[in-house]
């Protein structure tokens, strides 16, 4: 069996993590530039002051990807590379690149699947309270009329934010991620209405500068919870966690998914986090859920779920067996995350999805043979691709796969620690090589997914 005639097999990326530049041709701070200079906020020092030199080195790249016979890259516009202050001043050789990679995509046969925002915030809207300022929506909307004037001829499909729950959570929650909030639950849940909101904002801003027909769409987290056997009620528990808000944090599904696709917050977040609730204006709600085309989602690990003994209707994860197979950054290795992930949400939701990013982190490095041996994320990557493949064969609308990442890169606060890419980046000399994953990634590409 293959995938569906028209699947996209794609490779991710962002901005921040691959272009490098960081002040070329007149690029404005992010809040990243800056949490990269706290010190001990990322590891050893590591900053994108030159990531994988991405932004000069834009032709030679897509000729991998070229190569390797992708059909579609999704990649970040960097807002400040655009908009140095974030909004008024629009900077032309920084929205050129962006041009020019559009370009070197379509005359490679590649689809550009272009992320507004992916996490590099501009610094000077970040001083002006950043999500959490009411004007929020508004300047986001702004930034993308600037990109979508520009590139709305060429680009089809577009995404608006990227797994808001994670910058929520680590940015304004923890502090833990650019640029480093501890804030209060009333606060969180303010930023995350405004995201919400400049999702909206965004959506139309695309729809109205377009000057082709588009597909919308956004890329959230999907944390899955996976049923501990195949029994009816531990699939019905599972589906029923995956959708809960149960911690009063914003690390889950339904608090993004539900206002977006369903025009609501979801009662049980609602009653749990009831007076921390900011302030819904009349017609928020519609800006949030004007329709989109697709729902993205980010999956790379599921927890299965087990009923909590001291709280009816509570799940717990359960507790994963010693040895329990797991990747360089010890995340845990759930085969059937994409199987359920695709089941689950395109049921509840009925959109098309892609899953717009899925890979892991893997001690790689070139063999003496110059050759970079990842038999790990070729078998992992196998593994979840059957999920999909069966997810698909039993009804789920999923139109794509975008493997993260195409390159190796800046992995946030673990810097270049961690190798996430098909192609292999030697960071002293910028040499590309491709992984042997990149070359089975070809023939699956070449087949369909016949081969998985
Ligand atoms: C995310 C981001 C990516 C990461 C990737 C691996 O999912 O956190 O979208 O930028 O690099 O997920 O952690």
């Amino acid at each position: 069996m293959t995938f569906p005639k028209q699947f996209v097999w794609g490779a991710a990326s962002s901005a921040y993590q691959i272009e490098g530049a960081a002040t070329q041709d007149g690029r404005g701070p992010s809040v990243w530039d800056m949490y990269c200079r706290s010190p001990g906020a990322v590891y050893d020092g590591h900053t994108g002051d030159v990531a994988c030199d991405h932004y000069n080195r834009s032709a030679a790249d897509v000729a991998l990807m070229r190569q390797i016979g992708l059909q579609g890259y999704r990649f970040s516009v960097s807002w400040p590379r655009v908009m140095p202050e974030g909004r008024g001043r629009v900077n032309c050789p920084g929205l050129d690149f962006y041009d020019r990679l559009v370009d070197q995509l379509l005359s490679a046969g590649i689809a550009p699947f272009c992320t507004l925002f992916h996490w590099d915030y501009p610094y000077e809207l970040f001083c002006r309270g950043g999500w959490l300022n009411p004007d929020a929506p508004q300047w986001f909307a702004d930034y993308t009329k600037v990109v979508v004037d520009r590139l709305g001829d060429r680009v089809k499909n577009w995404m608006t934010i990227n797994e808001p729950q994670v910058f929520l959570k680590w940015v304004h929650g923890e502090g833990q991620q650019a640029a480093g909030y501890r804030h209060s639950m009333v606060d969180q849940l303010r930023a995350a209405h405004h995201c919400l909101l400049s999702h909206g904002q965004c959506v139309r801003a695309i729809r109205a500068s377009a000057k082709m027909p588009v597909q919308v769409g956004w890329a959230p987290c999907a944390f899955m919870k996976l049923p501990r056997s195949q029994s009816p009620d531990d699939i019905e528990f599972a589906r029923r966690a995956s959708f809960a808000v149960a911690n009063k944090d914003v690390w889950n599904n339904s608090w993004f998914y539900d206002p977006i696709l369903k025009g609501q917050y979801p009662a049980d977040g609602l009653a749990l986090f009831g007076g921390d609730m900011p302030t819904i204006r009349p017609g928020d709600m519609e800006v949030i859920s004007t329709p989109t085309d697709f729902l993205g989602v980010n999956i790379y690990w599921g927890d299965p779920v087990e009923p909590l003994a001291t709280a009816p209707g509570g799940f717990a994860n359960c507790k994963l067996a010693p040895g329990h197979p797991q990747t360089a950054l010890r995340w845990p290795v759930e085969e059937s995350s994409l199987y359920w992930g695709a089941r689950f949400i395109s049921e509840r939701y009925a959109k098309p999805i892609y899953i717009t990013e899925n890979g892991l982190s893997a001690h790689d490095w070139v063999h003496l043979d110059g050759r970079v041996h990842d038999a790990h994320r070729i078998d992992f990557t196998r593994r979840y691709l059957r999920g999909l493949q069966r997810a698909i064969a039993e009804g789920a609308d999923c139109r794509g796969y975008f493997h993260w990442s195409i390159m190796d890169n800046f992995e946030w606060g673990q810097g270049y620690k961690e190798r996430f890419g098909l192609i292999h980046v030697d960071y002293a000399t910028q040499k590309r090589t491709l992984k042997d994953s990149a070359e089975w990634y070809q023939t699956v590409i070449a087949n369909n997914g016949a081969s998985i």
